[in-house]
């Protein structure tokens, strides 16, 4: 943390009437967070959450929820009155916090902790009432203007609608990024009138106020323009998410992850993977999944909120959603973990086999063609081609016991509840309805009949 003290303020009470949606703009998701989310992030880098507030106005009970980060304060916007009445509506909690006012959008996701840690360094390091972030751009259509002084500082900002055709000229644009140092911010931000076309507080203002009163404000341009990209549309959305994309993918390749074709790799941003695992193409891993160090994920397969020990092996279109998978666990090529499964270590899963919370334990193995849930199964268990557990009974579900060492012949029909003792041995084809104790062997299927040439005197009546 740094020395300087800094509050964060994140404004996210706007709708976002371009995005065309029910859903408030900062909930729309990129790189697998909402973009709110990512906001917050950057802004525990630089502040503790206690000093951490987002403004909440559309949608505000789901925006709190999307934050959902212990410490994290919310001030309740109720009208948008504009930017600066955002701040404003936040005194109470907020002005007694000395040090820095840092000021950032909730639609803003791409902007880097290390990009705003300058600012903060800019603004502590001079004698300015504050610091704002600006990019000189190709187009600046749509931002306000940055109105240099003679002194190179910043004399005012000037939106859009509001500028002559010369101010329109000028290419250096306000981020709406700032850092203001909070005594003079709180002394003088009630001098923020409503005399524009809008009839809104324009927290831009603030510049020429605090100009007025003796202080004065400087400017920190962008390196990387990128950066600041805002989203408005859903066109924005998606290169956004592409970015985000990217820098986690990079992240993850310098750090030891080896990436198929990255280009088609989709991996959220809380996915931490470890030391030489191998992502093959098409895969995505997304939501809270870890992955161990030397683990290989197949190529389309999907990963979703799951753990994977070291050494695991994903075959191709496989799909795991929230299991637990131990130490060298394989499953697929396409197989499905369906939900709260947990492979011990070395379990194996194969083609076309489907859990639902169910548990395997170490080196047992279900390798084709099978559905298995809400089953208990031991250590070194073959279950073989073709079985079913039979968990539903059209009111509720039922448990599947499998003891350690149980063969079970392919083609079994489990029907649960029901229990297979240690050892035991299930006859192929078998429908078990009663429990088979250890060591035994169950046969449940009707006993084979041999009817000798039948086949032959059926082809010798067709020829007639
Ligand atoms: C603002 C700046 C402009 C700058 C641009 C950069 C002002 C007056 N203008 O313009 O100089 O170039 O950002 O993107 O500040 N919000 C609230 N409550 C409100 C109003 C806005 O929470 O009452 C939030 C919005 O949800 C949004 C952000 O503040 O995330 C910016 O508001 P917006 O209206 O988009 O400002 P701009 O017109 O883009
Ligand atoms: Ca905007």
């Amino acid at each position: 943390m740094m020395q300087t003290p800094v509050t964060v303020v994140i404004l996210a009470a706007g709708l976002g009437t371009r995005m065309k949606s029910r859903k408030a703009k900062v909930l729309h998701r990129a790189g697998g967070k909402a973009l709110v989310e990512h906001v917050v992030a950057t802004a525990l880098e630089l502040a503790p959450a206690e000093r951490i507030f987002v403004v909440v106005g559309h949608q505000a009970e789901e925006v709190r929820k999307a934050v959902a980060t212990p410490g994290v304060g919310f001030i309740e916007q109720k009208e948008q009155k504009g930017t600066g009445h955002a701040v404003m509506v936040g005194r109470e909690a907020l002005a007694g916090l000395g040090g820095y006012l840092m000021i950032l959008y909730g639609d803003s996701p791409l902007l880097r902790a290390e990009t705003l840690k300058h600012l903060i360094e800019a603004a502590a390091a001079g004698d300015a009432a504050g610091v704002l972030l600006t990019a000189r751009m190709a187009d600046p259509t749509g931002y306000g203007r940055v109105i240099r002084d003679a002194r190179g500082g910043v004399a005012a900002i000037v939106e859009q609608k509001a500028c002559t055709p010369e101010q329109l000229a000028i290419r250096e644009a306000n981020m709406g990024i700032y850092c203001y140092r909070a005594d003079l911010f709180w002394k003088h931000v009630d001098e923020i009138r409503t005399d524009n076309p809008a009839q809104e507080y324009y927290l831009t203002d603030m510049v020429e106020i605090l100009n007025r009163a003796g202080h004065h404000v400087d400017a920190m341009p962008i390196d990387d323009e990128r950066e600041v990209l805002g989203i408005n549309t859903r066109l924005e959305l998606a290169e956004v998410d592409r970015l985000l994309r990217e820098r986690k993918l990079r992240a993850l390749m310098l750090g030891g992850v080896t990436i198929e074709k990255p280009e088609t790799v989709t991996v959220d941003a809380a996915v931490s993977i470890g030391m030489d695992t191998v992502i093959e193409p098409f895969a995505q891993i997304l939501g809270r999944t870890t992955i161990g160090e030397n683990c290989r994920i197949g190529a389309c397969s999907i990963v979703r909120d799951s753990e994977l020990a070291d050494e695991v092996v994903i075959g191709a279109f496989t799909i795991v959603v929230t299991s637990l998978l131990e130490r060298g666990a394989q499953a697929g090529p396409f197989t499905r973990l369906r939900m709260e499964n947990h492979l011990g270590e070395g379990a194996y899963v194969g083609n076309f086999v489907e859990l639902k919370k169910t548990r395997m334990g170490a080196k047992s193995k279900a390798s084709h063609l099978a559905y298995l849930g809400d089953s208990q199964i031991g250590a070194r268990v073959n279950v073989g081609a073709g079985t079913i557990t039979c968990n539903y009974d059209g009111f509720g579900k039922h448990p599947t016991k499998i003891g350690d060492r149980a063969f079970i012949g392919s083609n079994s029909t489990l029907v649960a509840p029901i229990e297979i003792g240690e050892g035991a041995y299930v006859a192929a084809a078998s429908v078990v309805t009663e429990a088979v104790p250890p060591d035994a062997l169950a046969i449940g299927r009707a006993r084979q009949v041999i009817k000798a040439e039948w086949a032959a005197k059926r082809r010798a009546l067709g020829k007639k």
